[in-house]
């Protein structure tokens, strides 16, 4: 499976199937976020499928156990790869939304990239969803190799924050696709470098040729 995973952040459905259709050859997995699934969810998703790609539905789930464990269900029934939790919910609610049989791929976010974090309290969170049967964390380029180092190679890292270049946005803690993997990352997660491109196709390309 290709490394990396384009955000569709955008609200526009014709925008976001235009964006698939281009940047196919090079993805296999689509994030859909709340900007897109709140117009046009289902139809996304089932566009997404339709290519044959997955989807990676980042709702970052954080409510009371009963309601996570019945959030997972209803992503399952849409077929999505993988979801994402927030790792602040707790052992409790962590550990309901693993229960769920046969269920998508739970990845929790530890802290959000946009902001500035000790590496001491990632870990702890990573450790705390891996001890409650989460698969993989969310977290940024910086802490990747002490979290595949603390909780073992085969619990999978997800990394925004993703540039090229050196860049000038919200995200605050950043790598090229090269260091991002070379320091473990299992999958990488691309937006505006890739949806905000003249030609999306293109910077998709490059994004798969470094990987
Ligand atoms: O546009 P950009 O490449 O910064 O997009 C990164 C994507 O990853 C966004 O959709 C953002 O919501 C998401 N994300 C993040 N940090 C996290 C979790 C998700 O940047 N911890």
């Amino acid at each position: 499976m290709k490394k990396t995973i384009l955000a569709l952040d955008v609200y526009d459905l014709q925008k976001a199937e235009r964006l698939v259709k281009e940047t196919s050859p090079y993805i296999d997995i689509y994030k859909v976020g709340p900007i897109l699934f709140l117009q046009s969810g289902k139809e996304i998703i089932k566009i997404i499928k339709n290519n044959g790609k997955e989807v990676f539905l980042d709702l970052k789930f954080y409510d009371i156990p009963a309601t996570v464990k019945r959030s997972v269900e209803s992503a399952k029934e849409l077929g999505v790869f993988s979801l994402t939790v927030h790792s602040i919910g707790g052992k409790e609610m962590l550990k309901a939304a693993a229960s769920v049989e046969n269920r998508p791929k739970i990845w929790a976010v530890t802290v959000l990239t946009s902001q500035i974090t000790a590496p001491e309290e990632v870990i702890r969170r990573a450790k705390l969803t891996k001890s409650c049967g989460i698969d993989g964390v969310i977290s940024s380029p910086l802490e990747i190799a002490l979290i595949k180092k603390e909780c073992g190679k085969d619990f999978i890292v997800v990394t925004p924050g993703i540039r090229l270049a050196k860049s000038d946005d919200d995200q605050k803690r950043v790598a090229t696709p090269e260091i991002a993997v070379k320091e473990g990352a299992d999958f990488i997660v691309v937006g505006r470098p890739i949806i905000e491109a003249k030609d999306p196709s293109e910077v998709a390309k490059i994004f798969m040729r470094v990987l």
